[in-house]
């Protein structure tokens, strides 16, 4: 049976992580910035299907639960259980799906796809020596191969982590990988939004052009992953392993339906694995006979003192210890608005300090409060009906058609941070608005009163559309804001409103009976954080 096309839908997922650890922001951030496509894309009516998970194979993990004195899956299970699936509650992720690599479908699936490739003759054996990290779990190429320092001067180090490689001599399995160096540079030539943004795409266009080595995909010196269908003396490479999870989850080899509705992908990933996502990927793809994903997009680091925010290193944040003080939609807001979306950026508790109190607090917590408080004052807290437009009026409502558009676009284009920024415009100018039509000086006069039932009217649309085009970012204060309006019964669930249309005017039915708003962004006391 052919599959039938569906162009709606919208498959986005996120790197499994390892579980050699607890997470930190800088997983966290990556988590956020895919919620917050996955919810707009599901606000906008798209077939959206959402997966994040674990990656629990290879060495890495092996030699940690056996560091702590238990078997692997125990150690597996333990920090997935204590330590990744919590965190998706802390920062309010809301994935459909969750696959951990230790999975019996995921077993099937990874097994399924090398016999194929084994069957098609894309596989041989042959031996091997080379320089291994293991720490990113991978064969340095040269450019990755630096001289070590301190400690391990006159070693060689990984670039990324900069510890010891290893050198590893083997009888491995090989994936004729370079036979597919064309179709890939074709693939970059003809799709220029394969890999964002610009800068990833060159880089990984530079890699390829190079030259392209086959990929050792078994192991054989340790038992710690997936055995190889046709010969149980290895195990899988664990990259070949980890990266199939993302057709493994929506029933690759199992369920044909469900893999045609949802494959191919778009890929959110930090710019350390890049190259996996967007060289061996598909050229695995491309030898199976799948489709490639819809995009890769590489996201920038979280830096500590210049350098990125690691597990390894041990320079890492807990996601909690930034939402116990400012909450989960604080710490959504600060890191897809204040670091542009693909590029490096530092966190600091200072900045975030001072984004929470003037962009949430006072920029858009105040403004709901206030316009709340005056419906109520005035209007016995209905929405009033909007009398003739002035020009004033007529910019607010042209200001949100247009900044819905311009938010759309840019997260087409993954630019989380130029939608926020669109967004906010909407914010600043109702704010301004107020200020000089000064509702509380008009209600001082009742000749003023369709004046004022207009300025309020169109604040409180304002208000309107905010909550919808921010339910992706911040979904608890907008969702307080939603019931505060009255919206909730005159319009239906916020999740439920059409992003695409967030901008057509006059939604707000006037006469909506509104609802006390709980402050959405309280004081906080950061003095100790600020340190
Ligand atoms: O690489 N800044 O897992 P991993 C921004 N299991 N993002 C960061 C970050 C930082 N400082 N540190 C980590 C693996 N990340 C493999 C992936 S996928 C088939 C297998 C995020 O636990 C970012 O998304 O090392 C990065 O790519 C990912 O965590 C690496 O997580
Ligand atoms: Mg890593």
């Amino acid at each position: 049976m052919g599959a039938m096309p569906n162009p709606s839908s919208f498959f986005l997922t996120t790197p499994i992580f390892y579980v050699n650890d607890a997470p930190h922001i800088g997983h966290a951030y990556t988590e956020v910035a895919a919620d917050v496509l996955a919810r707009w894309h599901r606000q906008a009516g798209d077939d959206t299907w959402f997966l994040t998970g674990t990656d629990e194979h290879g060495q890495k993990i092996l030699r940690t639960a056996t560091a702590n004195g238990v078997h692997p899956q125990e150690w597996a299970d333990r920090l997935v259980e204590s330590a990744w699936k919590p965190l998706l509650d802390t920062i309010n992720i809301s994935n459909d799906d969750f696959i951990r690599t230790t999975e019996k479908r995921h077993e099937e699936g990874v097994a399924k796809f090398l016999q194929k490739l084994y069957d098609d003759g894309h596989v041989y054996a042959g031996e091997f020596e080379a320089l291994y990290c293991v720490g990113c779990e991978e064969f340095k190429p040269k450019s990755e191969i630096v001289d070590g320092e301190g400690a391990f001067v006159g070693e060689k180090v990984c670039a990324i982590h900069s510890k010891p490689l290893e050198l590893l001599q083997e009888k491995n399995y090989f994936f004729k990988m370079s036979a597919f160096q064309d179709r890939l540079l074709a693939l970059y030539e003809e799709r220029p939004d394969f890999v964002q943004p610009a800068s990833a795409r060159n880089e990984v266009i530079a890699f390829v052009q190079q030259g392209l080595e086959d990929l050792s995909i078994s192991r054989t010196s340790f038992d710690w992953g997936i055995p190889i269908p046709w010969d149980d003396a290895h195990v899988t490479y664990v990259w070949f392993d980890a990266l199939l999870n993302y057709v493994t989850a929506i029933g690759y080899g199992q369920d044909d339906a469900e893999f045609d509705r949802r494959w191919p992908a778009s890929h959110l990933v930090g710019k350390d694995i890049l190259r996996f996502h967007a060289v061996i990927w598909p050229a695995m793809l491309m030898a199976a006979g799948l489709e490639v994903p819809d995009h890769v997009f590489a996201h920038g680091w979280l830096l500590v003192g210049g350098e990125k925010m690691s597990k390894s290193k041990l320079t890492g944040i807990a996601p909690s210890e930034v939402t116990d003080t400012f909450g989960s939609d604080a710490f959504r807001y600060y890191f897809m608005r204040a670091i542009s979306f693909g590029h490096d950026g530092s966190f600091s508790w200072e900045d975030l300090a001072a984004r929470y109190q003037a962009e949430l607090a006072n920029g858009f917590g105040n403004l709901a409060s206030r316009v709340l408080a005056m419906n109520a004052k005035y209007f016995e807290g209905r929405v009033p009906a909007a009398g003739t437009e002035t020009a004033a009026d007529a910019e607010i409502r042209e200001l949100a058609a247009s900044v819905a558009v311009r938010a759309d676009e840019k997260i087409e284009t993954f630019a989380i941070h130029e939608a926020i920024a669109a967004i906010w415009e909407l914010v600043d100018a109702l704010n301004g608005y107020i200020t000089e039509q000064a509702p509380w000086a008009l209600a001082k006069d009742p000749a003023n009163d369709e004046r004022l039932q207009t300025v309020l009217n169109t604040a409180t649309e304002g208000l309107r559309v905010l909550a919808e085009l921010l339910e992706p970012v911040v979904p608890q204060a907008t969702a307080k804001l939603w019931s505060a309006l009255g919206a909730e019964e005159a319009l239906g669930a916020l999740e439920g409103q059409p992003i695409r249309e967030a901008g057509r005017w006059g939604r707000l039915p006037a006469g909506t009976q509104q609802h006390p708003l709980a402050v959405l962004f309280p004081r906080i006391e950061t003095e100790e954080k600020g340190k």
